[in-house]
C-alpha cells in the first residue's frame, strides 16, 4: 500500500522493563482517511502516536518490517530525517492542551515558531497566516488572542489553538491522542465539530486516539481496537459496532452502554479473565495475556 499516509506493518515497541507495550500492530491510513484508535489504559495507544512522531523516551526500542510515514520508513530513517517529517508529514494534538503550549510566551509567538521552517515569509505575512488559522479554528477576536497568554484561555479554547497549529504545519497526517478527554461534554463536542469541519477543507487524514467509543463513532470511518499493545480488531466503525467479533471489542460495547446509564466517562479496565471466558464460550480465538500486564488479575 504505497499511497497510504500511514503504513504500518508489524511494528513492535518496548520500554526498559515492560514486555512489548506495542505487539506486531500492522496499520494504514489513507488520504483523506479519519481512523479510530481504541483500547483500554495502557494498551499502548500513546507509544504506537509517539513512535509515529519519534517522540519515545530514550531506551524505547522500535522494531518491525515497516513503519512508513508519507512514503518515508522510519525504522531505517536517520533521526534527523525523523524530525523533518514532523509537521509535513505528521503533527499531533494531545490531551492536555494547557501542557502543549509554554505558559511564559504568547500564543501568536508560539505559533510562529511552529513556523520556522518557512524562512521565506515575513513575520508580518506569518502573523497574518496564524491569524487566519486561529479564525478557521473557531477562535473569536483571533488578534487579540495572538497576543494573549496560554492562561488568558479556557481549556476548549486553547485546544483550537493547538489544531490550529498543528493544521499551520499542513501535516498529511494529524495524530490527535485524546484531545477531548480533558474537556467537558460541550467542548468535546465542540471540538469533533471542529474536527470534522477542518477534515472536509483540508483533506488532512486524521488517527484519532479514544477511550471512548462516542467520539470514535462521531468522527471515524474506520477503527482499529487495540488490547495489551496488540490490534485485536479492525474495520469500518459501523460494521465493528454492528457485530464486534472480539471478545474485548464486545465487552468494551457493554462497558460503553452502562457508562452512558452511569453517566460516567471513562472506560473501566476490562478483566481479562472475564475476557478469556467469554471467548472460550463465543468459540473466538483470544491472543495470549501478554507479561508487560503483569499478573493483577
Ligand atoms: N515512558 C515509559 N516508560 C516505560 N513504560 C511506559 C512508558 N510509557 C508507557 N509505558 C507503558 O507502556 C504501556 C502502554 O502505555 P501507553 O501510555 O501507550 O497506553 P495508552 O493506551 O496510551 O493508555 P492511556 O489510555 O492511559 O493513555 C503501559 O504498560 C505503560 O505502563
Ligand atoms: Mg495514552
Amino acid at each position: 500500500m504505497t499511497d497510504a499516509v500511514l503504513d504500518l506493518g508489524n511494528v513492535s515497541v518496548t520500554y526498559s522493563g515492560v514486555a512489548r507495550a506495542v505487539a506486531d500492530v500492522s496499520l494504514t491510513v489513507r488520504p483523506g482517511e479519519v481512523v479510530g484508535l481504541i483500547g483500554e489504559s495502557g494498551s499502548g495507544k500513546s507509544t504506537l502516536a509517539h513512535s509515529i512522531l519519534g517522540l519515545l523516551p530514550p531506551g524505547a526500542a522500535v522494531s518491525g518490517d515497516h513503519m512508513r510515514l508519507a512514503g518515508t520508513d522510519i525504522l531505517t530513517a536517520s533521526a534527523r530525517d525523523i524530525a523533518a517529517l514532523r509537521g509535513p508529514a505528521a503533527a499531533m494534538v494531545f490531551q492536555n492542551p494547557m501542557a502543549t503550549f509554554s505558559p511564559l510566551h504568547t500564543i501568536g509567538s508560539q505559533l510562529t515558531d511552529f513556523l520556522w521552517r518557512d524562512r521565506a515569509s515575513s513575520r508580518r505575512d506569518k502573523r497574518l497566516r496564524i491569524i487566519e488559522a486561529l479564525a478557521e479554528a473557531g477562535i473569536s477576536d483571533p488578534q487579540a488572542r495572538f497576543d494573549a497568554y496560554p492562561f488568558e484561555l479556557s481549556g476548549g479554547m486553547l485546544q483550537r489553538v493547538s489544531i490550529a497549529a498543528a493544521l499551520l504545519m499542513k501535516p498529511a497526517l494529524l495524530i490527535a491522542d485524546e484531545p477531548t478527554t480533558a474537556l467537558d461534554v460541550t467542548m468535546e463536542a465542540q471540538i469533533l465539530h471542529l474536527m470534522r469541519q477542518l477534515r472536509a477543507r483540508t483533506g488532512v487524514a486524521v488517527l484519532m486516539i479514544s477511550h471512548q467509543l462516542g467520539v470514535i463513532a462521531e468522527i471515524c470511518d474506520r477503527v482499529a481496537v487495540m488490547y495489551a499493545g496488540r490490534i485485536v480488531e479492525q474495520g469500518k466503525v459501523e460494521a465493528i459496532f454492528a457485530d464486534p467479533q472480539h471478545p474485548y471489542t464486545r465487552a468494551l460495547l457493554a462497558c460503553e452502554l452502562s457508562l452512558v446509564e452511569s453517566g460516567a466517562t471513562r472506560l473501566p479496565v476490562i478483566d481479562w479473565q472475564e475476557a478469556g471466558r467469554a471467548s472460550e464460550q463465543d468459540g473466538v480465538d483470544t491472543p495470549a495475556r501478554p507479561a508487560s500486564l503483569g499478573d493483577a488479575a
